[in-house]
C-alpha cells in the first residue's frame, strides 16, 4: 500500500520506519523544511532506541522517503496518516489546530487532484468527535467520497519499535467498512489482534487505555503512602497484588508518579472532555491530584531529615521523565527541582542521556555533572527521580565517603535499601519498609 504520514514527530517517523519495514511505500511529510533535509541526509532528530537503523534501511531500499510537500505526500499516496501534535492548552483541553490544519489542506488537495477515494487516518492522540470534525473539515472542499478512521498508536517512548512491531493489539475505527478494512490489513503480517469498531469507540480506546494505566499509578502510589504509615512494605504489596492475573503486575510500580508527554496530557483531556459533555470524572480528578501529590512528598521526606533547604546541597539523580529517554516533558524531576530551588537548596543534577534537554528547562543555582561522584562531594542528600538502572550500579561505598550528609530519598524505588543502610546511608524510598 502506498501511504502518506503527515508530521514527522516521534509518532509520525515511529509509523513511518515501521509501515516501510512492513513492505509498504511511506511517504513522510513535514512542514518543517530543515528536518525534513535532515531525514533526507539520515539524520533522526529524535532519541528513539532503532529508529535510526530503521529509517536508513527502509531509505536505502526506496520504501521510505521525506518531503516538505503535503501535495507531494498526497499524489503518491491512498492513505494518508495524520501524526501532527495535539498538544494541551492551558485548561487540559487537546490543541486540535494542527490537525484541523491538516485536514482543511487535505480536502483542498484532494478536491485539486481528485484521488480515488483517499483514506484519511488519525494516529495522534485526538479527542472523541475529532475523527468527525476532520470528515466535515475536508467536506467543506471536497465533495468526492472518502473515509476517515481511526487506529491509534500505543507507543512508549524508549520502546516504540517494539510496541509497534509486536502490539497488544491494533485498533481501527471508523464508518466506511472497507476503509476500516484495508487500514487493518497494513497490519497483517503482525500476529495482534485486531480490533475493528466505529470512530468514536477508537477515539476512546486510546484515552481509557492511558487514564488506566495513570490511575493505575496513582493508586499504587496512594497505597504506597499508606503503607509507610501501618509500616507495610509496597514492593511485597505489588508483588502480592500483581501476581493476581486479573491485577497484573505493571504500572504498579510506586515513586514520583507519572510524567511524559502522554499520561499527564491525555489524563487532562480526558477529563476535559468529559466535563464538556456534562459529564464529572471524579475519578480523573483524584488521579491527577495524586500524582501532583507524589512530588511533594519527596520534599517533605527531605525537610524531615533537614530541617530547612535553604544552602544545602541537593544531589538529583535522573531528569528524564522515565528511563532509557532524554525526554524530560512534564518530568517528575524537573518539577521537584524546582521546587527544591524555591525552597532556597542548591541543586547538582545528573542524568544519563537528558542533561541537554533538561539544561534548557532549568534556569537557578544548578550545576550538571557528568557523572554521579561528580555530584556527591559534599551533598546533603541525593534524590533518585528517575528509574535509570544504571543508578543500582554505582559505586555507593565511593558516593558515601564524598557526601556532607548520608541521605538517600529514592524516589523510584530502586536502590537497594539493604546495601545502602549497611553502607551508613539514611535510605527512605516511597512506601518501602
Ligand atoms: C505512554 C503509554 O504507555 C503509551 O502506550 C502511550 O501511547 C504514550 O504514553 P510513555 O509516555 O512513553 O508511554 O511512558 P510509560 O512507559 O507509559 O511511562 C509513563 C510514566 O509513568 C513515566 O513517568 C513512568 O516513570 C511512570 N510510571 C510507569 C510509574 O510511575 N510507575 C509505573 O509502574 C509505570
Amino acid at each position: 500500500m502506498r501511504i502518506s504520514i503527515i508530521g514527522a514527530g516521534y509518532v509520525g517517523l515511529v509509523t513511518g520506519a515501521c509501515l516501510s519495514e512492513l513492505g509498504h511505500e511511506v511517504i513522510v511529510m513535514d512542514t518543517d523544511e530543515s528536518r525534513i533535509e535532515k531525514l533526507q541526509r539520515g539524520i533522526v532528530p529524535i532519541h528513539e532506541p532503532g529508529l535510526s537503523r530503521l529509517i536508513a534501511k527502509n531509505a536505502l531500499d526506496g520504501r521510505l522517503d521525506f518531503t516538505a510537500s503535503l501535495e507531494e505526500a498526497v499524489k503518491t499516496s491512498e492513505i494518508h496518516f495524520i501524526c501532527v501534535w495535539t498538544p494541551p492548552l492551558p485548561d487540559g483541553q487537546a490543541d486540535l489546530s494542527s490537525v484541523e490544519g491538516v485536514a482543511k489542506n487535505l480536502g483542498e488537495i484532494f478536491a485539486r487532484l481528485t484521488p480515488h477515494k483517499p483514506i484519511v487516518v488519525t494516529k495522534s492522540t485526538v479527542p472523541v468527535g475529532t475523527g468527525a470534525r476532520i470528515r466535515a473539515l475536508i467536506s467543506e472542499s471536497y465533495r468526492e467520497p472518502f473515509a476517515v478512521v481511526s487506529n491509534p498508536e500505543f507507543l512508549r517512548e524508549g520502546q516504540a519499535i517494539v510496541d509497534m512491531t509486536h502490539p497488544d493489539r491494533i485498533i481501527v475505527g471508523g464508518e466506511d467498512e472497507e476503509a476500516v478494512t484495508m487500514v487493518a490489513s497494513l497490519y497483517e503480517n503482525l500476529s495482534a489482534p485486531c480490533i475493528l469498531t466505529d470512530l468514536p469507540t477508537a477515539e476512546m480506546i486510546k484515552y481509557a487505555a492511558n487514564a488506566y494505566l495513570a490511575t493505575k499509578i496513582s493508586f499504587i502510589n496512594e497505597v504506597a503512602n499508606i503503607c509507610e504509615l501501618v509500616g507495610a512494605d509496597i514492593d511485597m504489596v505489588k508483588e502480592g497484588i500483581g501476581s493476581d492475573k486479573r491485577i497484573g503486575k505493571s504500572f504498579l510500580s510506586a515513586g514520583l508518579g507519572y510524567g511524559g508527554s502522554c499520561f499527564p496530557k491525555d489524563v487532562r483531556a480526558l477529563q476535559q472532555f468529559s466535563n464538556h459533555h456534562g459529564y464529572d470524572f471524579k475519578l480523573l480528578k483524584s488521579v491527577i491530584e495524586v500524582n501532583e501529590q507524589q512530588r511533594q512528598i519527596i520534599i517533605n521526606k527531605l525537610l524531615k531529615h533537614l530541617k530547612s533547604l535553604i544552602g544545602k546541597d541537593i544531589l538529583v539523580l535522573g531528569l528524564a521523565f522515565k528511563a532509557n529517554t532524554d525526554d524530560v516533558r512534564e518530568s517528575a524531576a524537573i518539577d521537584i527541582i524546582r521546587r527544591l530551588q524555591a525552597l532556597g537548596a542548591k541543586i547538582r543534577a545528573y542524568d544519563p542521556a537528558a542533561l541537554l534537554t533538561a539544561q534548557k528547562m532549568l534556569t537557578g543555582d544548578i550545576k550538571f555533572v557528568g557523572h554521579p561522584h561528580d555530584g556527591a562531594k559534599g551533598a546533603h542528600a541525593i534524590v533518585v527521580a528517575t528509574e535509570w538502572p544504571d543508578f543500582k550500579d554505582l559505586d555507593w561505598a565511593y558516593m558515601r565517603s564524598q557526601v556532607a550528609n548520608p541521605l538517600i530519598i529514592d524516589g523510584r524505588n530502586l536502590l537497594d535499601a539493604r546495601m545502602l543502610r549497611e553502607l551508613g546511608f539514611t535510605y527512605e524510598g516511597v512506601g518501602r519498609k
